[in-house]
């Protein structure tokens, strides 16, 4: 499914935090989203889950204006991995990524089911978090749980999946752990997917495509070689940095002193 976003602005006071955001997602690819601290990426995902309400402008799902498709739809769709979690406080990990199928309940009434559990099952092993099953979610370490966060969020089954910082807190194997299988979920089930990242090279090694945001705005928009030369990372980080190209093209950004 793709996201279609026009002349969005959004502010949570005064001050506007998106600035006339108008931008086209692509069906089945893995855009990253890069910008300074502050400058609204979690915000906008914010806005195409519609956790926070926009004041102006229109967000298209699938061409439809999302606005029109009722929440629980809505949460079988897209689900959020969020950069910052109220972890509820004693659920063991498996009853936590169980909560990815709660919009799937036919009532509230209903328990889970075999297959939910199943599901939760497969995608814990998958993740290589079978081992957490049964430990109180609180006691998992912050890159742990950061992982137990994207289980839950393929729990859900979603046709759009949003990762914010998705890597924070992991070390550089899990982080490429994480993201190819975000990234082969992309390339073989079809899932439109949209990662906030700060690694430049993460970003540029796993993204299709990348948006580029500063204060509000989104400046660019193109494949990683068009989108991580010198010139912009000087305009939009003040970064001085070297680029260089492994084999295939694929750009790696080196900073300098
Ligand atoms: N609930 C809120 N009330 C008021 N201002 C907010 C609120 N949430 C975020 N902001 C402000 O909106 C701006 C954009 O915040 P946002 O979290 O979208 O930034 P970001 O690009 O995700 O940054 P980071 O890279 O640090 O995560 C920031 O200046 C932030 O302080
Ligand atoms: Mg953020």
């Amino acid at each position: 499914m793709g996201i279609v976003i026009n002349e969005l602005n959004f502010s949570y006071t005064q001050k506007k935090i998106l600035n006339n955001i108008t931008l086209k997602i692509k069906k089945g690819k893995l855009t990253g989203i890069l910008g300074p601290n502050g400058c609204g990426k979690s915000t906008l995902l914010k806005t195409i889950i519609g956790y926070l309400k926009i004041h102006q402008g229109e967000i298209l799902i699938e061409n439809i204006d999302k606005n029109n498709i009722n929440k629980k739809n809505l949460s079988k769709i897209i689900s959020l991995v969020p950069q910052k979690s109220n972890l509820m406080a004693d659920m063991s990990v498996e009853e936590f990524v169980l909560l990815g199928r709660l919009p799937h309940l036919k009532s509230s009434w209903d328990g889970y089911t075999k297959d939910d559990r199943k599901l939760v099952g497969e995608n814990l092993k998958s993740l290589n978090l079978d081992k957490f099953k049964d430990r109180v979610a609180l006691s998992l370490s912050g890159g742990e749980f950061q992982r137990v966060l994207l289980a839950r969020a393929l729990t859900q089954m979603p046709k759009i999946l949003l990762l914010d910082e998705p890597t924070s807190s992991l070390d550089l194997n899990h982080a490429m752990e994480l993201l190819t299988s975000v990234k082969n979920l992309v390339d073989e089930n079809g899932i439109t997917s949209v990662a906030v990242l700060h690694d430049l090279n993460l970003a540029s090694i796993f993204c299709d495509e990348l948006i580029i945001m500063k204060e509000g705005a989104i400046l660019y928009q193109g494949l990683p070689k068009d989108i991580l030369t010198v010139d912009i990372l000087k305009e939009v980080y003040n970064l001085r940095a070297k680029i260089i190209e492994d084999e295939n093209g694929c750009p790696y950004v080196i900073p300098l002193i």
